[in-house]
């Protein structure tokens, strides 16, 4: 059986140009797919994959003062707001960030 496929866009990790030092998660969907909470899904995947596989301490997410569906992924998860307000080219940037939580000492 053939399965139908449709690209409805994209989540990974990167390093944005404002912040070279810092590895980024994002994400771009086309517009049906919004409101499914597939952002949350794959921005959580690629958090697991940052911590748990590549082994990396701290994680970040850049989004613009308006763009509020982004903050509210970011915040799900579990990022917190790290710089607001960050003039960018012509933009003013939100960042959030996110730290690996240490291992328990048992
Ligand atoms: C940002 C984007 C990926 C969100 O996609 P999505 O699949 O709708 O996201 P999710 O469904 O996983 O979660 C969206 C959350 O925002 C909330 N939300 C939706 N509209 C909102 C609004 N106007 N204000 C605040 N929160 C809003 C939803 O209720 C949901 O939160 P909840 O699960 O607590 O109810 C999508 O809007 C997009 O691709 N936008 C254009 C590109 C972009 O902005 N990329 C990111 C650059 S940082």
């Amino acid at each position: 059986m053939e399965l139908a496929t449709e690209f409805i866009g994209f989540a990974g990790l990167s390093h944005h140009r404002a912040f070279p030092d810092e590895v980024e998660i994002g994400w771009r969907l086309a517009l049906p797919a919004w409101g499914h909470g597939y952002a949350t899904e794959a921005a959580l995947a690629c958090r697991d994959l940052a911590f748990d596989v590549l082994g990396l301490r701290r994680i970040i997410s850049v989004t613009t003062a308006a763009n509020q569906r982004s903050w509210r992924v970011m915040e799900k998860l579990g990022m917190s707001v790290w710089r607001d307000d960050v003039p960018f080219e012509q933009w003013r940037l939100r960042v959030y960030a996110l730290q690996r939580p240490l291992p328990r000492s048992t």
